[in-house]
Order: C-alpha cells, then sequence, then structure tokens
C-alpha cells in the first residue's frame, strides 16, 4: 500500500537557531495519523533535528549524499555518517543538485545502490525543464531519468524508494503544473513503472509532487488519483503554511 507523504526540503536555509525554531513550531502542530511528515534540514543541522523530533512523528532526512562509504572526498558526506546521527531517508537528486553540481543519471544510480546497500530509503527526484515541456520531450527526459538513475534495482528494493516528480519549471518559480499535469505525467511514471518492474510494484510506490506546492493548492495536486504527496520547498519554511499543505488531503 503506498502512503502519502509531505516532505520539506529546506535547502540551504535556517541556521541551527532558526531551525530550533521552525522545528519547535512543528511540533506545536497536530499531524494526521495518514500522513507520513517529513524534514530535511541541512547537514550541520541533522543531529539537532533528529533529537529534538524524537517523540515527534515527523521524519528527518537528509537533501544529498555521497555514493562512496568512506575515504578522500573533501566535503563529502555518507549514507553511514547520515545514519549514526539517526537519519534514515535521503533525497537524491533534486534539480538543483542536478543542475548546479553536475549530477547526471549515472552518478545517482550509484547514489541510489549506496542508499539501499546501507538500508536507507531514497526519494529519487526528476522532471523536465521548460525547454523539454515546449518541446513536447517531457515524457521522453522523465523515462531516461527513471531508466538510467533507478530501473537497475531489483524489485523488492522499491519499498525503500520515493519518487518525487519535480518539474524543473516549477521549482521555486511561483508556477505549478496544474492538477492534470501532475497527474498526466505521475500516471505515466506508474506506467512506465509496471512495464519495466510489475503493476505491483507501481500501485505501492509513492509518487510525490514538488514545485511551487502551497497551502492554496495543495488539496487539488494532491487529489489526483496518482499523486501521494509533495516535496516542498519555500512553503516549507514556515510551520503554518508547511502544516496547511500536510492537512491538505
Ligand atoms: P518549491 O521547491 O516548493 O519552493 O518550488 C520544491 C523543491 O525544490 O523541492
Amino acid at each position: 500500500m503506498r502512503k502519502k507523504i509531505v516532505a520539506g526540503n529546506w535547502k540551504m536555509n535556517n541556521d541551527l537557531s532558526e531551525t530550533e525554531h521552525l522545528l519547535e513550531d512543528l511540533k506545536g502542530q497536530v499531524i494526521p495519523n495518514e500522513v507520513n511528515v517529513m524534514v530535511a534540514p541541512t547537514f550541520t543541522n541533522l543531529q539537532f533535528a533528529f533529537t529534538s523530533l524524537k517523540n515527534y512523528p515527523i521524519e528527518v532526512a537528509a537533501q544529498n549524499m555521497h555514493q562512496d562509504q568512506s575515504g578522500a572526498f573533501t566535503g563529502e558526506v555518507s549514507a553511514q555518517m547520515l545514519k549514526s546521527v539517526g537519519v534514515h531517508t535521503v533525497i537524491l537528486g533534486h534539480s538543483e543538485r542536478r543542475a548546479y553540481f553536475h549530477e547526471n543519471n549515472a552518478v545517482l544510480a550509484e547514489k541510489v545502490s549506496a542508499a539501499l546497500q546501507n538500508e536507507m530509503n531514497a526519494i529519487y527526484c526528476f522532471g523536465e525543464e521548460l525547454a523539454d515541456r515546449k518541446g513536447e520531450n517531457h515524457f521522453k527526459v522523465v523515462e531516461s531519468q527513471l531508466r538510467e538513475g533507478l530501473f537497475h534495482i531489483a524489485n523488492s528494493d522499491w519499498k525503500q524508494i520515493i519518487l518525487a516528480y519535480e518539474p524543473v519549471w516549477a521549482i521555486g518559480t511561483g508556477e505549478t503544473a496544474s492538477p492534470e499535469q501532475a497527474q498526466e505525467m505521475h500516471q505515466f511514471i506508474r506506467k512506465t513503472i509496471s512495464e519495466h518492474y510489475s503493476e505491483a510494484v507501481a500501485d505501492n510506490v509513492s509518487i510525490l509532487y514538488g514545485g511551487s506546492v502551497k497551502p492554496d493548492n495543495a488539496k487539488e495536486i494532491f487529489g489526483q488519483p496518482d499523486v501521494d504527496g509533495g516535496l516542498i520547498g519555500g512553503a516549507a519554511l514556515d510551520a503554518k503554511s508547511f502544516m496547511a499543505i500536510v492537512n491538505a488531503f
């Protein structure tokens, strides 16, 4: 059975005291039982967030990790390090990582494997750019992001995978995909997985939508049959707006 998930990607925002304040605000809110809620603070605040949220139904996720276990990779963080501070879920392949840090599908395939080997869950992000959509290439682009970055995994690995479809043209721009555009792509994603794996795998994976999800558009987007929740950027930085989204199913 797939789950309803709302994950807040804080990106490079919130120092330690801002993290503490936002977490306190979140802890003051009621979280519906049927929604899995996650927040992804920056690396330096993961351990603090994990400790602070210990008795709350909010999971802490990381925004990235390196594909190797350890070694001479200055500035990088491994799965083992994340797990040692209580983190068991990692966002991989966010479009900002792909665009600014040159992460391609091949590297992401290695990161996905590293997450699986370390018994971590991965939120695998992908989505087309504006030019792809204008050129009507968006299905092709999404299919190759799935095939090259993810389709090396085994049937049984899918229980550790969450998908996040994030059209790049909708991230941080205030422009969202229409609910119909989101549904059309999510349905395509499920069909593609069903063809490569099985209908059961496709039915059971949670597919989140990301890109300018706000309290006033979340309900319509989450109401689509193949949308299981959202990966939230800007609106996750305020407890009230994040919780309004969590409650939008
Ligand atoms: P946004 O970001 O909600 O600010 O558009 C979404 C994301 O980048 O995950």
